[in-house]
C-alpha cells in the first residue's frame, strides 16, 4: 500500500510517500523558520497561509520523486492534531480532497502518534512493547506502549516542555531563534559542571516533569554572570546537562517500573547529541535497547504521518470525507489496531 502523508500542524510543511512493502520512496519538508523568525515565534496566521502556499508544489515534488501518479496511491494520511487549528485544516483539506477526488481512503493521524511511531519506520525488527519518551516543543511524555494505538501515558510535564525549556532559555540568553538547536550547538563548547543546575522532580518518586524552575535558574546565573560567550557556552552546557540527566533518570524509572528492555525516543529534542548518547549509555548499562529516528525524522516531518497513516488504513481505518481537526486530543483515546 503506497500512503501519502501531510504533515502541517505548525511550522513544518511536510510531505511524503510510504510504501508498506518497499518503504519510505521519498519526503520533502519546507521548513518556514525564516517567515517567524523576526516575531520570535510561531505565527498562527502566516503559519497557515504559507502551507497553503507551499503544499501542493511539495506533493507534486514527492510524487515525482517516487516516479508515481497521483492515482497510483492508495491512500492519504494527514495530521489532524494537536496543533493549530488554521494549519491543521489546510492539511486536513488537501488530503480529504485529494483522496476524494482519487475515490482512496483517508485517515486523520494523531501528531504525537506519529513522532512516537518514527523510529519504527526505519527499523522494520522493532516492535511493541516499549517505553516512549516523546520530547519536544509542545510535549514531554513517558508512554508505556503496549501495541501500535495502545497508549499509557507514564508521567509528563506539568509545565514546560523540555523543547519549549531549550528555546526560552536560548532566547533569555540572546541567542536566535528557534534556540533550542542553536543552544544544543553552544553547548557543545561549554565546560561541564561550571554552572549546576538542579534535576526538578528526581528528588520524589514519580515520572512526571517540570522544567519552568529550570528556565528560572539560569535566567538568574546569565543575569548574575560577566555574560560572556564563554560563559554562555558554560551556562547553555550546565542547562543541556540538567536537562538530559533529568529525562535519563525518568526513562530509567519507566523501564524499571514497566520492565520494559526497550526504550523509543521521538520528538525534536530526540535530535540532541547529548541526550542520544546519555541514553545509550543507559542502555547499555542496563542491557536494554534504546532507539531513535534519524535527527531529521525527530522533528516534524511527512514520513512519520505515511508511516503512522499506513498502519492504519492497512487495519482498516480510516473516516468518511467530512474535514475535522481535532487541535487538542488525548492519544488515550485513540482506538487499537
Ligand atoms: N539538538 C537539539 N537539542 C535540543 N532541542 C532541540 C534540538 N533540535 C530541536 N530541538 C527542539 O525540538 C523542538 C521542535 O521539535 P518538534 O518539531 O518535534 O516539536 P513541535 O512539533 O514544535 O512540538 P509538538 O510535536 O509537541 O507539537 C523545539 O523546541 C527545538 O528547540
Ligand atoms: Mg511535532
Amino acid at each position: 500500500m503506497r500512503v501519502l502523508g501531510i504533515e502541517t500542524s505548525c511550522d513544518e510543511t511536510g510531505v511524503a510517500v510510504y510504501d508498506t512493502d518497499r518503504g519510505l520512496l521519498a519526503h520533502a519538508l519546507f521548513s518556514q523558520i525564516s517567515l517567524h523568525a523576526q516575531y520570535g515565534g510561531v505565527v498562527p496566521e502566516l503559519a497557515s497561509r504559507d502551507h497553503v502556499r507551499k503544499l501542493l508544489p511539495l506533493v507534486r515534488q514527492v510524487l515525482a520523486e517516487a516516479g508515481l501518479a497521483p492515482a497510483d496511491l492508495d491512500g492519504v494520511a494527514y495530521t489532524a492534531g494537536p496543533g493549530l487549528v488554521g494549519a491543521l485544516m489546510v492539511g486536513a483539506a488537501t488530503g480529504r480532497a485529494l483522496a476524494w477526488a482519487l475515490d482512496r481512503p483517508a485517515v486523520g493521524v494523531h501528531h504525537m502518534e506519529g513522532h512516537l511511531l518514527a523510529p519504527l519506520l526505519e527499523d522494520p525488527g522493532l516492535k511493541p512493547p516499549f517505553v516512549a519518551l516523546l520530547v519536544s516543543g509542545g510535549h514531554t511524555q513517558l508512554v508505556e506502549v503496549a501495541a501500535v494505538g495502545e497508549y499509557r501515558l507514564l508521567g509528563e510535564t506539568l509545565d514546560d516542555a523540555a523543547g519549549e525549556a531549550f528555546d526560552k532559555t536560548a532566547k533569555m540568553m540572546g541567542l536566535p531563534y528557534p534556540g533550542g538547536p542553536e543552544l544544543a550547538r553552544l553547548a557543545e563548547s561549554g565546560r561541564p559542571g561550571l554552572f549546576s543546575f538542579s534535576r526538578p522532580m528526581t528528588d520524589r518518586p514519580g515520572l512526571d516533569f517540570s522544567f519552568s524552575g529550570l528556565k528560572t535558574q539560569v535566567l538568574l546565573a546569565w543575569q548574575g554572570s560577566d555574560q560572556t560567550p564563554e560563559t554562555r557556552a558554560d551556562i547553555a552546557r550546565g542547562f543541556e546537562d540538567a536537562v538530559v540527566e533529568t529525562l535519563a533518570i525518568k526513562c530509567q524509572r519507566a523501564l524499571d517500573q514497566t520492565g520494559a528492555r526497550t526504550l523509543v525516543v521521538a520528538g525534536g529534542v530526540g535530535a540532541n547529541a547529548r541526550l542520544r548518547e546519555r541514553l545509550q549509555a543507559l542502555a547499555e548499562k542496563r542491557d536494554a535497547r534504546v532507539c531513535f529516528p534519524r535527527p531529521a525524522f525527530c522533528t516534524d516531518n511527512g514520513a512519520m504521518i505515511a508511516f503512522a497513516g499506513a498502519l492504519r488504513l492497512m487495519a482498516g481505518q480510516h473516516e468518511a470525507a467530512v474535514v475535522t481537526v481535532t487541535p487538542r486530543w488525548d492519544m488515550a483515546s485513540l482506538p487499537s489496531v
